[in-house]
């Protein structure tokens, strides 16, 4: 057999007259007389081959019948293409059918929904879309790690299994090995001891004060990896399992912090118009106009920063009527981050110093004892993309905070020892990679950058 060539590289390298092999699944099947077209896609980019299939073939009569969906083998000559659109084609030598498809096949329309999409999330990565969202979202993966190592951060892995909820937020989803059935109890109470890790455990809602203990080791790290968040909310942009970047950076301020997080941000935008021009294109084309020029922008800009106190103002001033009432001591709700970034801004800005009371134990807080050193990036459309803060190195006043916020010190110990031997100033932030993927691709539903989403009721097909 003749190595098999990705259509990508076929498309880009092959010259007229070469002889090809290539394997791919049939999207669609044009038959005239005594001819037949077949438009073959790999995957490995957008764009299809275009396959000449004529009488010559001796399963011409099978491959003239073939159903959009069947798996085929080609092997024949590359030839230059009289369609326009298209610089080469291929003329059949051989066709093998490898996995046909018949009627059935969900994807025989040009255009679906992505509700119904979704309710075939088992096929849909075969769809233009959805080929460019997961290649995208391959690519700037890959993109994450450069940017960290191009910068000399370590990678750490740190546990998806965890006894801490680092939000204290209670939005921990459970790992026990316990019958739930027949629970042992003990004064009425879930007896844990009997659980496989003698203790309450659950999955990890953030890397973060793990990762801080390896930034005070190695000065400047980051993870990347799943995170679990079980949040009752139904929207368009949280899922219950989605991926984050987060870095750490020991010896570093509030301000320090944000500077990264600008670079971090424009360098993956960049990245994107670079490596992924075709995906981009279509996105241009297909999913949000303009998308290419406004991302471009990102690249090139430098982002706004706005205090919490200044940003509050604002929006009390707008001409708008929030659905959310707006008053200094509030969070901000994403009409809000997105009038801040989208009217106010027309880009993305930091928002800093939010007040303490609705911000995370673990957060530096400022001299006027009222706000801590936090900040949080939002994008038109997405709204906060990146959450970060400078975290509070201090023994006394971390321990305080604790208290403040009823989180017990006892689990915590060891992170409380990281500021009894050489604490020093640092900072962090974590980048949920979904947002990012669909602040890039200009898709509006975090369901539909995620290979197979998870959100409430739904962990299935
Ligand atoms: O703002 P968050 O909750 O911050 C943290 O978890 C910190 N420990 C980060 C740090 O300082 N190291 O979450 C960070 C980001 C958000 O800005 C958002 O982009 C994303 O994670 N995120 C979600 N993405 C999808 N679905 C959810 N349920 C998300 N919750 C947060
Ligand atoms: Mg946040």
């Amino acid at each position: 057999m003749t190595a098999r060539t990705r259509i990508n590289i076929l498309l880009a390298d092959g010259c007229p007259g070469g002889s090809a092999a290539i394997a791919g699944w049939v999207r669609t099947v044009r038959s005239g007389k005594g001819i037949t077209f077949l438009a073959l896609n790999d995957g490995s980019s957008l764009e299809c081959i275009q396959v000449v299939a004529d009488t010559g073939l001796e399963n011409f009569t099978v491959v003239s019948r073939l159903g959009t969906g069947s798996a085929v083998r080609v092997t024949g000559m590359l030839q230059e293409s009289p369609a326009s659109g298209q610089r080469l084609e291929l003329h059949a030598t051989e066709i093998t059918v490898i996995g046909s498809a018949d009627q059935d096949y969900p994807l025989q329309k040009k255009r679906h929904s992505f509700e119904f999409l979704r309710e075939i999330a088992h096929l849909r990565p075969r769809t233009n879309t959805f080929g460019a969202v997961f290649r995208t979202r391959s690519a700037l993966a890959q993109a994450v790690h450069r940017f960290f190592a191009e910068k000399g951060f370590m990678y750490v892995h740190t546990p998806i299994i965890t006894a801490n909820d680092c939000e204290g937020a209670g939005e921990l989803f459970r790992v026990t090995t316990l019958p739930l059935d027949n629970l042992p109890l003990t004064n009425g109470k879930v007896d844990f001891n009997a659980d496989f890790f003698g203790q309450a455990t659950g999955l990890t809602v953030s890397g973060q004060l793990e990762g801080e203990l390896f930034a005070l080791a190695f000065s400047d790290i980051y993870t990347f990896g799943p995170t679990f968040r079980a949040e009752n909310s139904n929207t368009p942009r949280h899922a219950a399992e989605f991926w984050m970047i987060e870095p750490e950076m020991a010896f570093a301020d509030l301000m320090a912090d944000a500077a990264l997080a600008e670079d971090f941000l424009r360098y993956l935008c960049s990245f994107a118009l670079e490596e992924c021009s075709n995906d981009m294109a279509f996105f241009d084309a297909h999913i949000e106009k303009g998308i290419i020029g406004r991302i471009r922008a990102v690249a090139d800009s430098s982002f706004a920063m706005m205090d919490y106190s200044e940003a509050i103002s604002r929006l009390e001033k707008a001409p708008v009527t929030f659905q959310y009432p707006v008053s200094w001591g509030l969070d901000l709700q994403t009409e809000h981050e997105r009038y801040l970034t989208e009217q106010v801004v027309g880009g993305p800005v930091f928002i800093v110093n939010y007040p303490k009371a609705i911000k995370a134990f673990y957060m530096r807080q400022n001299d006027d004892a009222r706000t801590v050193a936090a900040m949080d990036l939002l994008v038109p459309k997405v709204g906060e993309i990146i959450g970060g803060s400078q975290r509070e190195e201090r023994l006394d006043l971390l321990q305080q905070r604790m208290l403040e916020t009823g989180i017990n010190p006892e689990g915590l110990w060891w992170y409380l020892d990281s500021r009894r031997w050489g604490s020093c100033p640092h900072a962090g932030f974590g980048l949920g990679f979904e947002r990012l993927v669909m602040y890039i691709t200009g898709m509006e539903n975090i369901r539909d950058v995620l290979p197979f989403p998870r959100t409430p009721r739904h962990a299935g097909f």
